[in-house]
C-alpha cells in the first residue's frame, strides 16, 4: 500500500511541495472555464494548512513552448485565495533564490503557487537537474496531480525519486474507484468511448472488451470503426492508418461474445451544401460529414444504458461544442445520469459536458484524468504511482 499524506507525521511548519493537476480551461479574458480539477485539489491543500505545514504548489497548464503569459497560472492562484481559508501567494517562478525566499518568508498554514512548470528547461524532459532543483525548496512531496500521473516530468516523477513522498487525497480516491471499477465491475457493465482519435484508445477498448459486457462507440472515431466494417460514411473524418486496428478490435469484441455497439443514424452537413442544411440520416454516402450520432442510435445506445449495473464514460458522441451537434452527448448524458448503476466519467470534454449539463452530481464518479484514467484503468497503475513510497508495516 502507498503512503498517503495522512500517513506523514509532523507536518507542522514543514515545507510541503504539492504536485497538483490545474491543467484547466482557461479563455483569453482569464476565465477559468472548468474548475473540476481545482476543487478536487481543495482537500489535500486544506489538510496540509490545517496541519499547519508550508504548503507549496507545482502544475503544469497546457503545453507551451516556453513562457506565455497567456498560460500563466496566476488566474488559479486568484481563484485559490478565494477558495482557501489562509494566506495565498503567487510566484512567477518555479526554482532559483526568489522562490527559496518567498518560501522562507512564508508563515505556517500558508499556500506558494509557483508558476506553470512546462515553462522550465527539464520539467517535460524529467531532466535530473530540476528534478533536485524543485527537491532541495522543500521537506516532503505530496503527488496529487492525478490527471498528470503518467507524465513522468520533473514536477510528478523526477522529485519523488528524490524527497519522502506520498500521495494527496484526490490521487488515493482515484486509484480506489478506477481500480475497483476495472478489476471487479458490477455487471452488466457498458463501456461507452467516444471521441476523434482511435489510436490513443485502442489499448482501453481492448481491456473493456475484456472486463465489460458492452462496448458503445460513438464519436468521431465511430466514422473509422464503421469504414473498417465497409459501411458507406461518405466524407465523415476517418483515421485512415486505424482502419485495420478498428477492424482487430470488432473482431477481438466477437471473439470475445462482447457486443459492440457503433452508430446507426447520424446528424450531417453536406460539404457543398452554402445553406448549411442539417440532415439526419441512416445513410451518409456524397459528401456529407456527419457530426454527431442520430436519434435512432440515441435509443439504441439509451437501451443498453439502461441494462447497465456499472457505466464507463469517456469521449463526447459528436462536436458538441457546437449546440447543432450537441444532442448525442447531451442526451447520453442524461442517460446515464439518470440511471441507477455505478456510473464513471472520464475525460477532459466528456467531464466539461456533464457540468456544462448540469449533471455532474448525478454521476457516482467524475475522475479528474483525461489520459490518465485511460492507462490507469488499462494498466492498473501509473509510473507517478509507482514512484510514491509505500506505507510503513
Ligand atoms: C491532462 O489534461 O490530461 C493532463 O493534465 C496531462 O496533460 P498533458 O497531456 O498535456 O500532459
Amino acid at each position: 500500500m502507498k503512503r498517503t499524506v495522512k500517513d506523514l507525521a509532523g507536518l507542522k511548519g514543514r515545507v510541503v511541495l504539492v504536485r497538483v493537476d490545474f491543467n484547466v480551461p482557461i479563455d483569453d479574458a482569464g476565465e477559468i472555464l472548468d474548475t473540476t480539477r481545482i476543487v478536487n485539489a481543495l482537500p489535500t491543500i486544506k489538510y496540509l494548512v490545517e496541519k499547519k505545514a508550508r504548503v507549496v504548489l507545482m502544475s503544469h497548464l497546457d503545453r507551451p513552448d516556453g513562457y506565455d503569459v497567456r498560460k500563466s497560472l496566476w488566474p488559479i492562484a486568484m481563484l485559490l485565495m478565494k477558495s482557501l481559508p489562509c494566506s495565498v501567494t503567487f510566484c512567477n517562478s518555479l526554482v532559483g533564490d526568489e522562490v527559496k525566499a518567498r518560501i522562507k518568508a512564508m508563515s505556517e498554514g500558508s499556500v506558494l503557487l509557483l508558476e506553470n512548470t512546462r515553462f522550465f528547461e527539464g520539467e517535460v524532459e524529467c531532466s535530473m537537474k530540476l528534478s533536485r532543483e524543485i527537491a532541495k525548496m522543500g521537506d516532503l512531496f505530496v503527488n496529487d496531480a492525478f490527471g498528470a500521473a503518467h507524465r513522468k516530468n520533473a514536477s510528478t516523477y523526477g522529485v519523488a525519486r528524490v524527497l519522502p513522498n506520498a500521495m494527496g487525497l484526490l490521487m488515493e480516491k482515484e486509484i480506489d474507484a478506477l481500480g475497483v471499477a476495472i478489476d471487479n465491475p458490477k455487471h452488466p457493465f457498458v463501456a461507452v468511448v467516444g471521441g476523434a482519435k482511435v489510436k490513443t484508445k485502442v489499448a482501453i477498448l481492448r481491456k473493456f472488451i475484456e472486463k465489460a459486457d458492452t462496448i458503445i462507440i460513438g464519436g468521431a472515431m465511430a466514422y473509422t470503426f464503421l469504414k473498417a466494417k465497409g459501411v458507406n460514411v461518405g466524407a465523415s473524418i476517418v483515421d485512415k492508418d486505424s482502419i485495420e486496428v478498428a477492424r482487430e478490435i470488432m473482431q477481438y469484441a466477437e471473439d470475445a461474445g462482447k457486443k459492440l455497439l457503433l452508430p446507426i443514424d447520424h446528424i450531417a452537413l453536406s460539404r457543398s451544401d452554402k445553406q448549411r442544411v442539417i440532415h439526419t440520416t441512416k445513410k451518409l454516402g456524397g459528401d456529407l460529414v456527419g457530426y454527431d450520432i442520430g436519434p435512432a442510435t440515441i435509443s439504441l445506445f439509451k437501451k443498453e444504458i439502461a441494462t447497465a449495473k456499472q457505466i464507463f464514460w469517456n469521449g463526447p458522441m459528436g462536436m458538441f461544442e457546437n449546440s447543432y451537434f450537441a444532442s448525442g452527448t447531451h442526451e447520453i448524458a442524461i442517460a446515464i445520469a439518470s440511471s441507477k448503476a455505478y456510473s464513471i466519467v472520464g475525460g477532459g470534454d466528456t467531464v466539461s459536458a456533464v457540468n456544462k449539463y448540469k449533471l455532474a452530481e448525478k454521476m457516482s464518479f467524475i475522475s479528474t484524468g483525461g489520459g490518465a484514467t485511460m492507462e490507469f484503468m488499462e494498466k492498473g497503475s501509473l509510473p507517478c504511482i509507482d514512484v510514491i513510497q509505500e506505507k510503513a508495516l
